[in-house]
């Protein structure tokens, strides 16, 4: 079963092939990040006519590539939801109009688990259970995954997401909008502990995140070098506060994780979402191994080790691909071309498979 599949939630149009048999046939992919980049930020309007001029294009290319025809394609899977209401019917519309036209299913996809099931486009696959890190420019949120359809809230962020945090802290320090990769680079050239910015929540009992203050403590730091320097922030400096807020949003998402897999006594843990593709949460996690609290009269436990899956890096920002594959896993829920509706804001635990 071939399944074209189609994402434009944001500020990215995906388009890509699905075939249950053969895997990923071909994807497409369209950034808008250098027409948005100008505003400081994405401009829906802009966004949703972007996508108009996109789609069709896009689609040809991935046929092209795949070398097969519309006549081959056996459903159209798109994201319902959550995202930017016009650049979601967009893409709903288009999906639909295809469908309708080569009488095929469509399928409405929540975008989160799209990103949840990337990590299932690699050749190496996690087996449920596991704990899923959704971290994009919209969510931070742990969930437990216990088959496809079977997603359970462990703990979110509180404010701002992770991603969210990451391009605002950019924005303050001058850097081009979506800034986050971009400070991350710069991360690499950062000083250890030259600030010392708080990892909020770190501590707390549950699994809930908060990013907002640490926007905060960069904030108040950059204008405190600012005085310093007459009104500058010179290179290192900046590359050093990038260091420190990296470091901050990573021990955060790290020592979160760990109760997590806890809690949960799941030993995988598959990250998804933007931030997924940041080198320094790679790193940390890749060496996360579960230390369980001792039990008395007993020896300490030895830590346990944790399987840790990251989408293939050009996956784990907003892709087609992710789309087509979580609607091939959904074709038995396929329904007729007609579903107009959008959801901008829909919760992925509210998931119902039929
Ligand atoms: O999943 P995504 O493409 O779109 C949303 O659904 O939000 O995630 C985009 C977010 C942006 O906030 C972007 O700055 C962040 O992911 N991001 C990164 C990195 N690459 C992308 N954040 C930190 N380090 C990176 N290397
Ligand atoms: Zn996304």
């Amino acid at each position: 079963m071939l399944v074209l599949g189609i994402e434009s939630s944001c500020d990215e149009t995906g388009v890509a092939l699905y075939d249950t048999e053969r895997g990923l046939l071909a994807h497409q992919l369209h950034t808008q990040m250098a027409m948005h980049a100008e505003y400081g930020g994405v401009v829906p309007e802009l966004a949703s006519r972007d996508h108009i001029r996109r789609l069709v294009p896009l689609t040809q290319s991935c046929l092209e590539q795949a070398g097969v025809e519309y006549s081959d394609l056996d459903a159209v899977a798109f994201t319902q939801g959550p995202g930017l209401g016009g650049a979601l019917l967009a893409g709903s519309s288009y999906a639909n109009a295809l469908a309708f036209a080569l009488n095929i299913p469509v399928i409405p996809i929540h975008h989160l688990e799209g990103h949840l099931l990337s990590p299932l486009l690699s050749e190496e696959k996690p087996e449920f259970p596991f704990v899923a890190l959704l971290v994009s420019g919209g969510h931070s949120q742990f969930m437990a995954v216990r088959c496809i359809g079977d997603y359970t809230l462990l703990g979110e962020s509180v404010d701002d997401a992770a991603g969210e945090a990451f391009d605002k802290t950019a924005k303050l320090l001058g850097l081009p909008y979506p800034g986050g990769a971009k400070l991350s680079q710069l991360a690499k050239d950062g000083a250890e502990n030259a600030f010392d910015f708080p990892r909020p929540m770190l501590h707390s009992p549950d699994i809930q995140m908060s990013f907002s203050g640490l926007k905060t403590a960069v904030l108040t730091a950059v204008q405190k070098v600012r005085e310093q320097h007459g009104g500058i922030v010179p290179e290192q400096t900046r590359n050093d506060i990038c260091r420190e807020f990296q470091d901050a949003v990573v021990d955060v998402l790290v020592a979160k994780a760990h109760k997590a897999l806890l809690d949960t006594g799941f030993r995988t843990l598959v990250v998804a979402g933007g931030v997924g593709a940041n080198w320094k949460l790679r790193e940390a996690l890749g060496r996360l191994k579960i230390q369980t609290a001792p039990i008395k009269g007993q020896p300490k436990p030895l830590p346990e080790k944790v399987k840790v899956y990251f989408p293939p890096m050009e996956y784990c920002t907003d892709n087609g691909a992710m789309i087509a594959f979580a609607g091939a896993m959904r074709l038995t829920n396929a329904r007729e071309a007609g579903s107009f509706n959008v959801k901008p804001r829909w919760l992925l635990t509210d998931i119902v498979v039929a």
